[in-house]
């Protein structure tokens, strides 16, 4: 820890890249870890902007990220910049020793991924990937069930992912061309195959894919949007898909994919995302050897089921478990995170989700993605390195990275 950091008290934290998702850093405050924002960069003029607004006027603002390093006196970076900036932000911070909260996904590649983890590894920089769906309500109740046992032994998971709002969301901006995201399987199904391996127990080694862009390619109302966030387009009354307007220049990611899964341990599980129903939600299915879980809405007001005695179908599970938190959005799970990243930062308390968890995800994510993109063959991902999976799953990580 610094002598600056001490006196102070605090962790002085930026925030890198003043979009939608920079919101996220507003929680820096009511975290309960001492920690401030002191300062913004963003490649853009509205960005920044945006950042003296949200943050205020004596935080610093930068244009250019090796500005910020070159000034010092940061402990700590959220990085909330497109994802195919990912990779190279957090390289540089963890280079300069500054402790990186990295929106998922990790990269956009598996070699980025890994390229990321090598430079935590080498630099013993913290580094903190967030998955904040970890800390959904609905995510540990499903998880809580699992643990005791409810449901036996899990072997199965399907997941049905309606991206209600994904016209919105992902075809109206940087989402919807390949170039930055990859695919939006990868991009917004990271954190549900995530899920999938913590409920599942094991990393996905085996994929397979099927995809393809049904209603949005069709689209022709296009244009370039410089200067707005989703905020500023954001409507239900923009319905039906096929009747959006001003669309990203570049469509070319799929509104529908699938993907089946092999985790290590033999657990099967399928995942299907689709950008063009009316609703917004996820809906978990979890089969294990004596029952099986499915939750009915992801956020307070929804429950999650619990099947374990043999009958036919019945819409009241044999248990029900009330879903806690937020009724909309995912607020309470950013708290819940951010607070995770601030104390892991300040006092190395250990995490919930490895940067390994978070390089698994992507990895089956794109390997899905190569797989619907070529026939829908199988592939298998790539094993990390075991030295930088045992440096995550050391103690020694965990005591080097809290001497910030
Ligand atoms: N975990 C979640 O629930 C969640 C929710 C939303 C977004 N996200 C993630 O947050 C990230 C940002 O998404 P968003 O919706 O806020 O995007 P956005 O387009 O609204 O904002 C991105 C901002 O980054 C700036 N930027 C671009 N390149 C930059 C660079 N090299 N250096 C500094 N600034 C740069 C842009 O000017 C823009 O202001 C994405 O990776 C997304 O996956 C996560």
């Amino acid at each position: 820890m610094t002598a600056d950091r001490q006196a102070e008290g605090a962790l002085r934290v930026a925030v890198i890249g003043i979009g939608q998702r920079a919101a996220i850093a507003e929680h820096v405050g009511a975290s309960e870890i001492a920690a401030r924002v002191v300062a913004a960069v963003d490649v853009t003029p509205a960005g920044r902007q945006r950042a003296a607004d949200q943050f205020g006027a004596d935080v610093a603002v930068y244009a250019d990220l090796s500005k910020l390093v070159a000034a010092g006196g940061i402990d700590a970076a959220i990085v909330t910049t497109p994802d195919f900036t990912h990779a190279a932000i957090a390289i540089e911070l963890l280079h300069a020793g500054i402790a990186v909260y990295l929106e998922k996904p990790i990269a956009t590649t598996v070699e980025d991924a890994d390229a990321v983890l090598a430079a935590a590894f080498e630099t013993k920089t913290p580094l903190y990937v967030a998955h904040n769906f970890r800390h959904a309500a609905v995510v540990r109740l499903m998880s809580e069930i699992v643990r005791r046992g409810d449901i036996g032994e899990v072997k199965s998971i399907w997941v049905r992912h309606f991206v209600g709002n994904g016209g919105d969301y992902y075809f109206k901006d940087w989402h919807a061309d390949r170039a930055n995201v990859t695919s939006l399987l990868l991009q917004k199904a990271s954190h549900d195959i995530d899920i999938i391996h913590m409920l599942g127990g094991g990393y996905t080694r085996r994929v397979v894919g099927m995809g393809d862009l049904m209603v949005y390619g069709d689209v022709t109302d296009r244009r370039e949007r410089e200067g707005e966030t989703v905020n500023d387009w954001f409507s239900f009354d923009n319905w039906p898909p096929a009747s959006q307007t001003g669309l990203n220049p570049v469509v070319d990611v799929e509104d529908l994919s699938m993907m089946m899964m092999t985790l290590d341990n033999g657990v099967q599980a399928s995942y299907q995302q689709s950008h063009f129903t009316p609703d917004y939600w996820r809906n978990y299915t979890v089969i294990g050897t004596e029952g099986r879980l499915e939750n009915v809405g992801d956020t307070a007001g929804g429950v999650v089921k619990v099947w374990n005695r043999r009958h036919e179908w019945q819409v009241a599970g044999d248990a029900e478990y009330e879903i806690e938190g937020v009724t909309s959005g995912h607020s309470d799970a950013d708290l819940l995170t951010m607070t995770e990243f601030l104390a892991h930062v300040a006092n190395g308390t250990p995490t919930t989700l490895s940067p390994v968890a978070a390089r698994e995800s992507v990895a089956a994510g794109v390997l899905a993605t190569t797989s619907l993109r070529s026939g829908s063959v199988p592939f298998d991902v790539p094993p990390l390195h075991p030295s930088i999976t045992q440096y995550f799953a050391s103690p020694a990580d965990a005591a080097s990275r809290s001497a910030l």
